[in-house]
């Protein structure tokens, strides 16, 4: 029977999706249970490893090691932290995109509501003793919102944008029409699409073609009031075009739950320029996904990827590591949880 290698912090939670979900199909391998001299074995024997992707989690000589490997299986949606090079060339790698939708698309929705109503600047004007109702807030019905990307999360933030009455117009690798979108079209759209957009929500993942996508020229494209909200990758964005961006566009929000860097621990702050001095960015530290049952919900969806890879059909969500080609790119080194 295949072995399925999990290589990753094994929880309560987790070990019950793979208790319940392995029978007959593979025999599980839980590495963390394992004594140390065992476990050079039980990366050589392994059919298939499931993991976060952290460098760490994959051993450096894992392309001598690992002579059965054929999947590897990501927990987490975007790959593009992925240590590709140590992988054996014949094994396929799998992200785990879709896994994440709801969660990611409801967070992005408060990211979106909470800058439209200032709810932030509000409520630490009350804090401060201040109680002006003569401010005003933006509307959501009748507005525009662009989004970037119109896979699983991006679908479910159209949805979700739909039921606030805005026009959604999608942006995707095709114009091929789907879901609850108004209208499609590609990056090279952008241009006309950008300067009608209220807000602008990224939804793809980081690669070597959209690092970076969000800069100078994007933004200037905006307009003056508009919204920003991330929920993807940090590396979507030039981190010093959006900090000058915000400081001399004082109406513009960026609403950001994705960084540059992140803290070893849980003191710090996940980018270089200063953005807590800026009154109109609002942050959370990469805690979309973490809803209750979200993590069963990854297990399940990865192994449900897994299993349909041991019974012969074609995998889903198969990863080209040519799209993540990048020579001399910084690795994260904190938590990466979607
Ligand atoms: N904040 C968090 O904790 C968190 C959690 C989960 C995921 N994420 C991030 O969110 C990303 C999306 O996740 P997902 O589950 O929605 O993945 P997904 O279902 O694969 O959706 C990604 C979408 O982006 C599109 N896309 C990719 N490259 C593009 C390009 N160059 N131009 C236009 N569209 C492009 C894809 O188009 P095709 O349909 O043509 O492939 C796909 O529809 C992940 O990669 C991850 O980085 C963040």
């Amino acid at each position: 029977m295949a072995r399925v290698l999990f290589a990753t912090p094994m929880d309560a939670e987790r070990r019950a999706v793979v208790a319940r979900m392995a029978s007959g199909d593979f025999e599980p391998v839980i590495l963390e249970d394992l004594p140390g001299k065992k476990r050079d074995d039980a990366w050589t024997t392994a059919d298939v490893v499931v993991c976060m992707g952290f460098p760490r989690e994959i051993p450096v000589d894992l392309r001598e090691k690992a002579r059965m490997l054929r999947l590897v299986q990501a927990l987490v949606a975007g790959v593009d932290h992925l240590p590709f090079e140590r992988f054996p060339p014949a094994a396929i790698v799998c992200s785990n995109a879709g896994a994440y939708s709801v969660s990611v698309a409801e967070h992005a929705m408060a990211l979106l509501l909470a800058a439209a109503k200032d709810i932030v600047l509000r409520t630490e004007e009350i804090r401060r003793g201040v109680f002006d109702q003569g401010v005003t807030n933006k509307a959501l019905a009748g507005s525009t919102a662009v989004i970037l990307g119109l896979g699983g999360i991006g679908s479910e933030i159209a949805r979700r944008c739909k039921a606030f009455d805005m026009r959604v117009v999608g942006i995707g690798r095709s114009r091929t029409a789907r879901g609850a979108a108004d209208e499609i079209g590609t990056m090279e759209d952008l241009p006309r699409y950008l300067p009608e957009a209220d807000a602008v929500v990224l939804a793809l993942p980081l690669t070597r073609t959209t690092a970076g996508i969000v800069d100078r020229a994007f933004l200037g494209r905006m307009k003056d009031e508009a919204i920003l909200v991330n929920i993807a990758r940090g590396k979507l964005i030039v981190e010093d075009d959006l900090f000058d961006h915000l400081k001399t566009h004082p109406r513009f929000r960026a609403a950001l739950d994705t960084w540059w860097t992140y803290p070893d621990t849980k003191q710090g702050r996940p980018f270089h320029s200063p953005f807590q001095d800026l009154p109109n960015i609002l942050m959370t530290p990469h805690v979309a996904p973490m809803v209750p049952g979200q993590r069963a919900r990854a297990m399940e969806a990865a192994l449900a990827n897994v299993i349909r890879f041991l019974r012969g059909e074609a995998p889903h969500n198969v990863v080209d590591p040519s799209d993540y080609a990048k020579p001399g790119a910084e690795q994260p080194r904190g938590r990466r949880i979607g």
